[in-house]
């Protein structure tokens, strides 16, 4: 892999040397990806299942603003949702809907809305503080972003705590993958990234690809983001997709689910970790 990316221009929430200037959540962990397609939505989904089954009081907050999918994989049909919230129509606390079958909360974007892909610095800066005000009320809170690297995903991803990056072993998944890092370390928080290989064709395949990556960050970025774990391909996955239920229900034993809970479990410590320095710095 090459570097050939270049730095994001500046924008209200960031100060001359990129850094964020608003308070980072201690419990919101982002799932982004750069490269669009490669299992966010999905991963998200699972991960807040799996937390749920381990204890955890969670809430999945869609942060793909203008292309929200959460619902639609979940075959949910919210009848408030984020739109409410920015256009100031209902608090936040008004749209959360529980998912009895994950045994999770939810806060469900809106499809299709090109406003919501390009809101006002403002309006995404209060939405952000009310996210982290109800975050408050949670263990964890996942945010599944949209793909790319605008403005919602800088700022969601400089939000939380921790950010787990997926990646497929596909060249464009990889080179996004690595902008994302690159263009989160020029604002200072690349230091809190992980990465999910996902659709792995073997163990071994989603270590490669995790090498590749790290070997590109270690090289050009000085900095060696952690392993948060493989999830496997696994044909389960677009057939629960496909029945709009959860792979945790619908195949509980299947390897990406096996997987996935695998994760969650060192998720719940990379947090623990995060928690901790947070602490310290404070
Ligand atoms: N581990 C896996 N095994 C097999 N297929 C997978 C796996 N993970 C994801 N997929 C496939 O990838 C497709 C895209 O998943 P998803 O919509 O969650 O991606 P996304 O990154 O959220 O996309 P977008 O960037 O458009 O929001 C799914 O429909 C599913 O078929
Ligand atoms: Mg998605």
């Amino acid at each position: 892999m090459t570097d050939s990316v270049t730095k994001p221009e500046q924008n209200n929430d960031e100060t001359k040397t990129g850094a964020p200037v608003f308070r980072r959540s201690k419990n919101i962990l982002a799932v982004a990806s750069g490269k669009g397609g490669v299992g966010k939505t999905w991963f998200s989904i699972t991960l807040s299942h799996a937390l749920a089954k381990a204890g955890k009081k969670v809430l999945l907050f869609d942060g793909d603003l203008g292309l929200a999918n959460v619902d639609v994989q979940l075959g949910l049909m919210p009848r408030r949702d984020l739109n409410d919230v920015i256009r100031g129509r209902l608090s936040i606390e008004k749209v959360i809907q529980r998912y009895e079958d994950g045994g999770f909360d939810i806060i469900a974007g809106r499809s299709g809305q090109a406003s919501l892909s390009a809101l006002p610095s403002q309006r995404l800066s209060m939405l952000r503080d009310q996210l982290l005000e109800v975050s408050d009320k949670y263990d964890v809170v996942v945010v599944d972003l949209g793909a790319g690297v605008d403005r919602t995903v800088r700022m969601f991803s400089a939000t939380a705590i921790h950010t787990l990056l997926v990646t497929t072993d596909e060249p464009t998944s990889l080179t996004d993958a690595y902008a994302f890092i690159k263009l989160g370390n020029a604002a200072g928080v690349s230091k809190n990234v992980s990465i999910v290989a996902n659709a792995a064709s073997s163990p071994a395949e989603g270590e490669r690809t995790y090498k590749t990556l790290l070997k590109a960050c270690e090289n050009f970025l000085k900095l060696s983001p952690q392993l948060a774990g493989i999830i496997r391909q696994d044909p389960k996955v677009k057939d629960c997709i496909r029945h709009q239920t959860p792979i945790l229900t619908r195949s509980p034993n299947a390897d990406a689910s096996e997987d996935v809970e695998k994760i969650a479990a060192k998720a719940i410590k990379i947090l623990q970790g995060a928690q901790k320095v947070s602490a310290l710095n404070n």
